[in-house]
């Protein structure tokens, strides 16, 4: 097939895309580089063979994207594209909703003009609030407490509602619980601008000395240690679980909604652990407050993708720890040369 991925030289989209022409698709990536460097490609075309072309574009640029579908025979989108920073979506609200929803519509606009009708979107966890139990199913309530989530929450019910306007639609729905690790080459990984918010990029730059230690926000959550529980996935089983989605559902039209989690929960001082074992040092760590909006704990029932999709998360959290600072350490300023 060929594909076209929004967002492909992202953390995630990079590691798809690898996934992707292992398997022999032929991919037009489409990203603006507003969270990501070019490099992220040629890293991709280092670790795997096929064809690849990078198009800078942002999405919202609806007329151009209209082109491309116009050029390319694509078969169907993988749309990675967008914001994803919780907090800078508290004082950017409308340049994540500009961004999120905004570049989406013009996504399925474009989409639309091509003939092209086949999407699996990046959606998340988060779109579970502080659920009521553990492990979430998909049907659990849907909420949100910020305007990251919102507008996760926002672009599932357009696609909801397009696919319920036009039976020929294929969405599927991912949410992602927590992605962490490298692929295991070491040649691509996460790369975040600035301090990182998330644990594990966090504790690998106190392991390569950018960051003194560890705060662990909160020992007195009702879980095994204190510590919030999540469900971290390794992003090359995040990226397997695309092309399940794909060749699933390219086909079959329908609305398609699947946690993409391991379905068991790892304490923060637990991956501290993990990582220390890994990189062969200390972490060290201090307890400060608990972070404002975080939940205990949030692990994924990840069944239903077992059962449809037949994809199921392989890894271990040593695959993680081990991928992550293989990653951190041949590249200790990320895509910088
Ligand atoms: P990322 O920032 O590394 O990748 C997103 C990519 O999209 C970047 O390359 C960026 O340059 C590009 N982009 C952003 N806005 C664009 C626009 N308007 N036009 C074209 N390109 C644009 O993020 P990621 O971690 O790879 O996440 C990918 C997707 O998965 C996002 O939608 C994110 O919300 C979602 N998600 C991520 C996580 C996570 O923890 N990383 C969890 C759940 C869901
Ligand atoms: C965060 C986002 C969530 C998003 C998810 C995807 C917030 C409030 N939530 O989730 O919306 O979908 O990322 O990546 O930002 N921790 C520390 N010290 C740190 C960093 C984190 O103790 O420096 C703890 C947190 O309290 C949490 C766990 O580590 O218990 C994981 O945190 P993080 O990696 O930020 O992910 P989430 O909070 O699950």
């Amino acid at each position: 097939m060929k594909i076209l991925v929004t967002g492909g030289a992202g953390y995630i989209g990079s590691h798809t895309c690898v996934e992707l022409l292992e398997a022999g698709h032929d991919l037009v990536v489409v990203d603006n580089l507003c969270n990501s460097k070019a490099a992220a490609i040629d890293r991709v075309l280092e670790i795997a063979d096929g064809s690849l072309r990078l198009i800078e574009l942002d999405i919202r640029d609806t007329a151009a994207l209209t082109e491309v579908f116009q050029s390319e025979r694509v078969d169907a989108v993988i749309h990675f594209a967008g914001l994803k920073a919780v907090g800078e979506s508290t004082d950017l609200p409308v340049e994540y909703y500009d961004n999120n929803v905004g570049g989406t519509i013009s996504l399925l606009q474009a989409m639309d003009a091509g003939d092209v009708r086949t999407i699996v979107f990046s959606s998340s966890a988060t779109v579970y609030g502080d659920p009521h139990q553990v492990p979430i199913t998909e049907d659990f309530p849907l909420t949100a407490t910020n305007p990251y989530g919102w507008s996760k929450l926002m672009v599932e019910q357009v696609l909801k509602d397009l696919q319920a306007s036009d039976e020929r639609w294929s969405i599927t729905l991912l949410r992602y619980f927590n992605p962490v690790g490298a692929h295991p080459s070491g040649l691509i990984g996460e790369d975040p601008n600035g301090i990182p918010n998330n644990l594990m990029p966090y504790i690998s730059q106190v392991a390569i000395g950018k960051l003194d230690r560890l705060r662990v926000f909160g020992d007195d959550y009702p879980t095994r240690d204190g510590t919030g529980v999540r469900d971290y996935i390794h992003v090359v089983d995040l990226a397997q679980g695309h092309l399940a989605a794909l060749d699933t559902h390219a086909t079959t039209p329908g609305a398609h909604i699947y946690n993409l989690g391991t379905g068991s929960g790892v304490s923060v001082l637990e991956m501290r652990a993990a990582f220390e074992e890994a990189c062969e040092q200390a972490i060290p760590y201090e307890i400060v407050d608990r972070r404002p909006g975080d939940i205990a704990e949030c692990w994924a029932d990840p069944s239903r993708a077992r059962v449809a999709l037949n994809w199921q998360a392989t890894k271990s959290l040593m695959d993680m720890t081990r991928d992550g600072w293989r990653w951190q350490s041949r590249n200790p300023d990320g895509y910088q040369e």
